[in-house]
């Protein structure tokens, strides 16, 4: 009987909805995948501490990386631990050993897609590797990207990509809560990032717009020379002149097509309108407008943070590899844009 054997990186936010929802599906998703999903080992910073989880049965808490790294029977790694220095090492190991890999992490994804697909290239064996939970929660944007664009040529995306300061924003904005009180309450419920300078600094939008680019545009853009802005310097006075124009502030992500083959980009808090529709996008969830040849308009909307929502995504990529589907391709090499326009003023 095929049983596919899981090690998980990181028991959190994310680790602890993955372990939930393969410990409740198991039947289902055996009979899904003709193989048993088996969450043999989770390995966390505090092996002693307490989780908001059940530990499935038999199932190991370690705080030692080899115990997943160099144990012969795990062949899927879920990496959902967050950082790109340990979680870089973990990804490249497991896969250089022929372990399949699921990540959530959009940080070490922004910074080394390029080199995980070489490596995926250059493996003798097949391995698989999977990000959907990495932009957008719990919005299948990442296949939509791989999939549904493939014939088409991208000119904008747009959105609003980070689901803590979406949070902050409409908690200001609408409850009168302070800054502080709404990143409070963005990290107890799980929004915000171990550090969340990336989510208020615009950092984690940018690098969820990094990689969408990569995929939209076929281009790899250094993430310092995307302009970045975050909401840190956001007062009560914004929200009231805004208010007073009749409409709101986001923190947007823009990558737009400005003409043939060059592209620019920008993440910056945003006055919109009452009638755009992303003005009326609110709490953690996620919207992303594509403009495109083909399609011409199409927005993903859904929750861009949070335990289930981003877990989903994760559980979704555990499925696609236990059944044997092939990665997809990274991105539509059709239209590749060949140039990075450092200057975004041009899209206003
Ligand atoms: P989290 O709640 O802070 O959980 C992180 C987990 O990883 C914890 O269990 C922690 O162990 C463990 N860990 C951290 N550093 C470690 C290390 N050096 N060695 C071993 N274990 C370590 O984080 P999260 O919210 O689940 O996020 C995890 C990843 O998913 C991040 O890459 C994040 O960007 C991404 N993501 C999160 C969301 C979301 O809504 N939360 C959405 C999309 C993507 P301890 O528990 O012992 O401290
Ligand atoms: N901190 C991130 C956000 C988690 O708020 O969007 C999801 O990527």
């Amino acid at each position: 009987e095929a049983t596919r054997t899981i090690g998980i990186f990181g028991g959190g936010t994310v680790g602890g909805g993955i372990v939930e929802i393969l410990t409740k599906k198991s039947a289902y998703f055996k009979e899904l995948t003709g193989s048993d999903l088996v969450v043999k080992t989770i390995c966390v910073r505090d092996a002693t501490k307490q989780r908001d989880f059940a530990i499935p049965e038999g199932c190991t808490v370690t705080d030692k990386y080899d115990d997943i790294l160099t144990d012969p029977d795990i062949d899927m790694v879920v990496e959902v631990m967050g950082g790109t220095t340990d979680a870089k090492n973990i990804v490249f190991s497991s896969l250089k050993s022929g372990k399949d890999v699921v990540t959530a992490n959009k940080a070490l994804i922004a910074m080394y897609l390029p080199e995980i697909e070489e490596t995926l290239a250059n493996m003798d064996k097949p391995v698989q590797f999977r990000y959907e939970a990495a932009v957008c929660g719990g919005i299948p944007v990442i296949r939509s990207f791989q999939s549904d664009f493939v014939g088409d040529e991208v000119s904008m995306i747009s959105g609003i990509i980070n689901g803590c300061t979406n949070f902050m924003l409409t908690e200001m904005d609408q409850f009168g809560r302070t800054y502080d009180e709404a990143l409070t309450e963005a990290s107890r419920l799980g929004y915000a990032e171990a550090d969340p300078t990336l989510d208020v600094g615009g950092f984690d939008a940018r690098s969820k717009l990094k990689i969408l680019m990569r995929l939209g545009f076929g281009v790899e853009v250094p993430e310092d020379k995307i302009a970045c802005r975050g909401i840190t310097d956001l007062t009560k006075l914004d929200f009231d002149y805004a208010k007073m124009m009749g409409g709101t502030i986001k923190l947007l992500g823009v990558a737009e097509r400005v003409e043939e083959g060059k592209i620019t980009a920008f993440v910056s808090p945003c006055y919109l309108t009452k009638e755009e529709p992303l003005a009326s996008v609110s709490g953690a969830t996620n919207a992303i407008e594509v403009s495109s040849r083909n399609l011409q308009s199409s927005t993903y909307i859904g929750q861009g943070a949070g335990r289930y929502p981003t877990a989903n995504s994760c559980i979704n990529d555990i499925i696609a590899l236990a059944k044997g589907d092939k990665s997809p391709m990274p991105f539509n090499p059709l239209d590749k844009v060949t140039e990075y326009v450092d200057d975004y003023s041009s899209t206003f």
